[in-house]
């Protein structure tokens, strides 16, 4: 088990495999994991200091470790790599006072340099900075805690029919999901974190009963993915991307979309959801979240 110092030590040019943790039961103690997203990391309108009071929140719940859905820093898709430091600066600014394991997921704004626009060439592989920024080999990878197995998974094609992405996880993927899954027991609780949900009501409750849903928002591949893990017991899958706090059951999996460090986009609430993160238990196939509000008041203008 890496210590956070090494997990946080800079780019070697080794990536750091991705650990085995809490390998060893617990004798029965529900498994507990914060979970946090969304935090579109900038300089601008206190946004550090929001973070890092959200860290001394997260610091107080007494989890097995930590869960990011993704979105760490604020548009990266169409920025170049150099202009976007501060914005990761800010982000580790908070990152470094967490006092357990992070695991990371990639979400759309930490995809850097694919469409820049300050005239600087595209570049070649938009998900290297992440990876870079977290020592991973790959910007989806498992690994297993206290009798879970936890998959974090890639949900972007980008570039798809001249947008910037939309959620959709490749045949190279899927093939990764069935190596993965075959070294699974069919009893063990699987966990799957993807920055965009699988299902969600947000276009419903937002806009109205018959809104239909958009690939920018969930995995428009959803089904072919989930009959991947038909042999496999998913206890919840948790995502991000949406910034509302949502809880869904379908079929005995538990869909959590965990609301968001920065609301709507550090000006407050949004859709109802304040500025936090969640703590999600899972005890005997049992999931069970909670959403935190680390009480920040938002200091964005409202005309910016
Ligand atoms: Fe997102």
């Amino acid at each position: 088990m890496p210590t956070r110092r090494a997990f946080l030590a800079s780019a070697s040019g080794t990536a750091l495999a991705v650990p085995n943790i809490l390998a060893a039961s617990k004798g029965g103690k529900p498994l507990k994991i914060g979970f946090y997203t969304d935090l579109h990391m900038r300089a601008e309108w206190q946004a550090p200091d929001a973070w890092q009071q959200a860290a001394e929140w997260i610091n107080r719940q007494g989890v097995d470790f930590l869960i990011c859905g993704g979105d760490a820093i604020t548009d990266g898709f169409d920025a170049s790599a150099r202009s976007l430091e501060p914005r990761w600066e800010a982000y580790f600014s908070g990152h470094k006072r967490l006092r357990n394991d992070v695991y990371m997921a990639m979400g759309n704004h930490d995809i850097v340099g694919a469409q820049p626009t300050d005239g600087s060439d595209p570049e070649k592989d938009p998900r290297r900075v992440f990876r870079e920024k977290f020592h991973l080999d790959r910007t989806y990878y498992s690994f297993d805690a206290v009798g879970h197995h936890v998959m974090v998974l890639d949900p972007f094609e980008i570039g798809w029919e001249g947008k910037a992405f939309r959620g959709w996880i490749g045949e190279e993927q899927q093939e990764w999901i069935r190596a993965d899954l075959a070294g699974v027991s069919a009893s063990t609780p699987v966990l799957i974190v993807c920055h965009m949900p699988f299902f969600s009501t947000y276009r419903q409750f937002t806009r109205g009963a018959l809104e239909p849903m958009s690939n920018r928002y969930i995995v428009e591949n959803n089904l072919a993915v989930l009959k991947l893990f038909a042999r496999h017991k998913v206890a919840a899958i948790l995502s991000g991307h949406l910034h509302v706090n949502e809880f869904i059951q379908v079929n005995g999996i538990t869909h959590i979309c965990g609301g968001a460090i920065c609301a709507k986009w550090w000006r407050g609430p949004w859709f109802g959801t304040q500025e936090g993160f969640g703590v999600v238990t899972i005890d005997g196939g049992q999931v069970g979240w909670e959403y935190v509000d680390y009480e920040w008041e938002a200091r964005r203008p409202p005309d910016k």
